[in-house]
């Protein structure tokens, strides 16, 4: 189909300009194929502030693909329009626009019915077939499973009863989103019950980290300079600091977060991808295969440093003041246990038993209730050590950061010579901010949805990449196993004290919150 035949077909959720429809990928375009989307809970969590909205995103950017159909599968579908209404006017990207939000919901449909009912999903199919025949569409669908893990297997089992995982003449694609298990054997199982079902091509695991724009040009500051890469090894970098930091609690998510901590939470998937993309080679080529097979390499070559005592932490947020406000701590919020074990704070050390970072520690940390929210990668280089004794003594050590939100943009700091007498060298910054630089970026899901809609998988990891990432923090989930409640922390500091320890004992210090 032409870029014209699609703007005919679907003028408004299509756009009309010349560039609408059509994304560029390298030197070629590719048109989108028209693609029904099914989100099973799409009255959920998830849903309502991520995924509805990134849609409406995607139509008033003329994104979507012609023919667009969304049906959303719910348990609960009472006053679902409104409640979608109301998500996409209080998380959408862009402002709320009534004739765009109109057309939009006239190709939402829902099927009510929960997710072990397998006459709901012959409704399902009763009703993919419908718009299918109605628009003249073969029959490409992308099932999106905004659902709980537990679910997973229910759902595609469902899905295959109807015969809904494979066409002749469409594509079929699904979505699902983590925790991928809570250890390495539960991630594989749910690997396995998925790809009983759907080939691996098919499986789209999202991470938004990786919809980020800043994570995403990791690679381009690696890989399209040249002058950091003949660096990029332990002979010339020190370590690096991966930081997540959230001043956000868990206020409400007990459900999903007691029992699942920091490490399962955030290191297990955004934080270890993020080392991938610090350390991997360079890829043969921009595209998913040669990308994940450089992560899978990077992964399956990292491992924790011990003793674990010494090497990582671990803590949980009590009560404190957050911007001039007190907050509860853990063991306050609403449904966790007064004697919750859960951590909120975690902290590790990994090496990658590779030529190129044999020797290089990562330090990686995450917390929720901590001073002020930042996600930043610093890769810190070796001070300069020929020289005179005074040169040497003067040195800095330069540290390259990616900072990935807020503020997105990357700094280098360097040492430079404080004005007048004397050699006194003061550390300096050179930045770039993005968005003083480029349009402001479309959001992680809106990216992503995207992506999946038209058939590129290169922002989703790889089974492989997941347990691979089990296999690395499994050893320090079995250690912190019966050691009782985390090391306490105030709310609104940097963490607890041993995460401070642990950096100190290497002659090194976290770059401050
Ligand atoms: C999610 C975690 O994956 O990422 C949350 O489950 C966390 O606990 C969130 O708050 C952070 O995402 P972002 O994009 O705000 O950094």
């Amino acid at each position: 189909m032409t870029v014209s035949e699609v703007q005919e077909r679907n003028p408004l959720l299509c756009g009309s300009s010349g560039r609408i429809g059509e994304v560029l990928i390298g030197e070629t375009r590719q048109v989108i194929e028209p693609a029904t989307l099914v989100i099973f809970g799409i009255t959920g969590d998830l849903s309502r502030k991520k995924l509805i909205p990134a849609i409406y995103d995607l139509a008033r950017s003329g994104q979507l693909p012609p023919d667009f159909d969304l049906v959303g599968f719910a348990r609960d579908g009472a006053n679902a329009e409104t409640r979608l209404r109301e998500a996409v006017i209080a998380h959408a990207r862009t402002p709320f626009d009534p004739a765009l939000w109109e057309t939009l919901t006239e190709r939402i449909t829902l099927v009510q019915g929960s997710f072990d009912d397998v006459d709901a999903y012959a409704r399902l199919a009763a009703q993919l077939s419908a718009l299918d025949n109605r628009r003249g569409k073969p029959g490409n669908y992308v099932f999106y499973l905004s659902v709980p893990p537990s679910a997973f297997a229910t759902v595609c089992d469902g899905l295959a009863v109807v015969g809904l995982n494979r066409s002749a003449l469409g594509w079929r694609r699904v979505v699902v989103e983590k925790p991928f298990g809570h250890d390495l054997a539960s991630s594989q199982a749910l690997g396995f019950a998925l790809e009983r079902v759907f080939p691996p091509t098919s499986i789209y695991r999202i991470d938004h980290y990786l919809g980020k724009e800043t994570v995403q040009n990791i690679l381009a500051l690696r890989f399209a300079n040249g002058m950091f890469e003949p660096l990029w090894n332990n002979r010339h970098i020190d370590h690096v600091q991966i930081t997540m930091a959230e001043s956000v609690g868990v206020t409400g998510r007990a459900g999903y977060y007691d029992g699942v901590g920091a490490a399962r939470d955030v290191i297990q998937n955004h934080l270890l991808q993020l080392l991938a993309l610090i350390a991997m080679e360079e890829p043969v080529a921009f595209d998913a295969d040669s990308i994940a097979t450089e992560k899978i390499k990077v992964l399956s070559a990292t491992e924790l440093h011990g003793p674990l005592s010494e090497t990582s932490a671990r803590g949980q947020y009590t009560a404190g003041v957050q911007n001039g406000l007190p907050v509860p701590g853990l063991a306050e919020e609403a449904g966790f246990p007064t004697d919750s074990v859960t951590e909120t704070f975690a902290a590790l050390t990994v090496g990658i038993a590779t030529r190129r970072w044999a020797g290089v520690p990562f330090f990686i940390r995450t917390g929720k209730r901590l001073a002020r929210r930042t996600t930043e990668i610093a890769v810190t280089f070796t001070p300069p050590v020929h020289g005179s004794a005074a040169t040497r003594a003067a040195a800095v050590s330069n540290v390259l950061v990616f900072r990935v939100q807020p503020d997105d943009g990357i700094e280098l700091h360097i040492g430079a010579k404080r004005p007048g007498e004397g050699m006194h060298i003061q550390p300096v910054s050179l930045g770039m901010d993005f968005r003083s630089v480029f349009d402001p970026a479309p959001e992680a899901y809106e990216r992503l949805i995207h992506d999946v809609l038209r058939g590129d998988a290169t922002l989703f990891p790889r089974r492989e990449e997941v347990e691979w990432s089990w296999r690395v923090i499994d050893p320090l989930l079995e250690h912190w196993v019966g050691g009782g409640r985390p090391e306490a922390y105030s709310a609104g500091s940097a963490g607890p004290v041993s995460a401070d320890g642990m950096l100190a004992r290497t002659g090194r210090a976290w770059r401050a919150l």
